[in-house]
């Protein structure tokens, strides 16, 4: 099992696509960038369409941005047609003539190492891996590998096994290769292993866990914290405060006085909302509590019903305000503003007695 037995693979399963008449540098590289986020199946009609208007690289850097945008439309991601319109009017001026190489292919707008390592390995030979979400997906079950593909040590150790499966003599039809098992074979859900050239040494279907792989992106554990939240009422409304124009988060919302809760008793939380809002907080009992989880963080929120001494430090202002429920629909505030009035606000507060 290896690079030969992909390639004879290929040879007798490939589909007949529209860019695998010949090795034109050019037909190569507008079906590589089209291919980029669009599926095989929708790309085979505009690929028609643009070829036979734009039959060669003089034809496209001549065109129109606008032609060309209007062929490209449907298809998404206009920067890659600007792009390619940019490049192909580099190429023209060069006499027509591609780079030949991955390193100088990179110089064109628009295109990237994937982009590249195709071109250069379909249309010029260059012996280099195409890595793309196919040949990741294959190679991260191959190596049952135990980290994320798209991290650095893991696609280092994807490009070598991809490197591995390249037969020197057919670069180009080995890397299509791994990249059309990977979309017909090798695929995310019910993959095909009877059917796989590779499924002799693929190393998840001997542990029996094809389907676990490739391992699904690591994140950040949720960071959990717990707060205080202080709900001052004055009849039916209720004390907001505004986060500064340059917070990190939520820049310029309303929200309800809060502090950090863990590790500190209800008196510290007093002093830090002294400190923070100003006045001389005094936080009541408990009166709810309120989950609440932002991207990577994991709130809990503990809402105290609160006195604040004086109108001294409080008044109505920029940064400070009493608002009633229906004004507080019409403010920016962050999702948990409701949530916590929704608990415990004053309608609530009223009918739960508290
Ligand atoms: N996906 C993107 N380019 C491809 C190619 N040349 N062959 C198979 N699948 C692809």
């Amino acid at each position: 099992m290896s690079a030969r037995d992909l390639l004879s693979w290929y040879d007798r399963c490939s589909r007949d696509l529209p860019w695998r008449e010949d090795q034109d540098p050019y037909r190569v590289w507008i079906s590589e960038i089209m291919l980029q986020q669009t599926r095989v199946e929708t790309v085979i009609p505009y690929y028609r369409r643009f070829l036979e208007r734009f039959p060669d690289v003089g034809a496209l850097g001549k065109a129109p941005l606008d032609e060309v945008l209007s062929l490209w439309s449907g298809l998404g991601y206009y920067r890659r047609a600007r792009q390619l319109h940019g490049a192909a009017k580099m190429v023209a001026q060069n006499g027509g003539d591609f780079p030949t190489t991955a390193a100088q292919l990179r110089e064109l707008p628009g295109i990237g190492p994937y982009t590249a390592a195709a071109v250069a390995s379909i249309a010029f030979g260059e012996v280099i891996p195409v890595i793309d979400g196919n040949v990741e997906r294959v190679l991260a079950r191959q190596l049952a590998l135990g980290e994320d593909p798209r991290k650095i040590s893991g696609r280092r150790k994807v490009i070598a096994g991809a490197a591995e499966l390249l037969d020197n003599g057919r670069p180009g039809d080995s890397n299509q290769a791994l990249m059309e098992l990977g979309a017909t074979v090798c695929t995310p859900r019910n993959p095909r292993c009877g059917e796989c050239p590779l499924a002799g040494r693929c190393q998840a279907l001997e542990l029996d866990q094809v389907e676990m792989f490739p391992l699904p992106k690591t994140r950040k554990p949720a960071q959990r914290l717990r707060r205080r939240v202080a709900l001052v009422l004055d009849g039916e409304k209720v004390l907001l405060f505004r986060r500064p124009q340059d917070s990190e988060l939520l820049a310029g919302t309303w929200e309800l006085p809060w502090v950090e809760a863990d590790g500190k008793s209800a008196r510290d939380s007093e002093r830090e909302l002294s400190l923070r809002y100003s006045g001389l907080w005094n936080l009541g009992p408990q009166v709810a509590e309120v989950r609440h989880s932002i991207t990577f963080r994991s709130l809990r929120l503990e809402v105290h019903r609160a006195q604040i001494s004086s109108q001294l430090t409080v008044a109505d202002g920029p940064e400070a305000g009493w608002f009633a429920a229906e004004e507080i629909l019409d403010l920016p505030t962050s999702s948990q503003v409701q949530k916590v009035l929704g608990a415990a606000g004053p309608g609530v507060a009223e009918q739960k007695n508290l």
